[in-house]
């Protein structure tokens, strides 16, 4: 079962959130899978329907498998969101998905293979690896065919407590499109 937690302004960790407080505190949905049954059981089809997220791949993010790998780490760290949900699901490893919650607070979650996220439209985000794990392969819906469009956050900026509704107009950005889809 997918654990999360607040993360202090030191990164420290602090106290759990159930799944009903992750999805009232960040609007971050969970399904969890079985990693044994996935390719006959037709729960991702079913999610992918429901959500009208046809298409998928698979990245792998291993130094021998992903090209830049500490470029495209680099930029998987970097706090950033997408126009659109996000739908990412750990196959093999582990990861850290950490989300910002409605107070701009840092919410982790420890991501297992089966384990399902569904982010918010405009909810700012980032993947830590896992340093016992960090080699991770992770399926990854889109709505389309990709097109890479994330908006990295400005160093620079001021940290709004008001994103309650994840609203992305009222934040700067330093680059209008990048590569770092997780
Ligand atoms: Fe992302």
């Amino acid at each position: 079962m997918v654990r999360a937690w607040f993360l202090d302004s030191e990164g420290n960790p602090g106290r759990h959130l159930s799944l009903d407080e992750l999805k009232k505190e960040a609007g971050v949905r969970y399904h969890q899978l079985n990693m044994k049954t996935f390719h006959t059981d037709g729960r991702i089809q079913q999610i992918q329907r429901e959500e009208q997220f046809m298409y998928h791949d698979v990245i792998e993010i291993a130094p021998d498998k992903l090209p830049n790998y500490e470029d495209r780490v680099r930029g998987f760290h970097t706090e950033h969101l997408h126009p659109e949900e996000e739908i990412r699901m750990v196959i093999d490893g582990s990861t850290y998905f950490d989300v910002r919650d409605s107070h701009d607070d840092w919410i982790r979650i420890k991501m297992n293979p089966g384990d399902l996220l569904i982010l918010p439209p405009g909810i700012y985000h980032r993947l830590t690896l896992d340093e016992e794990s960090p080699d991770v392969a992770i399926y990854r819906l889109f709505k389309t065919k990709p097109v890479w469009t994330s908006v990295n956050r400005s160093s620079s900026e001021s940290v709004s407590s008001d994103n309650s509704e994840f609203n992305s107009n009222s934040h700067s950005f330093e680059s209008e499109s990048s590569d770092n889809s997780e």
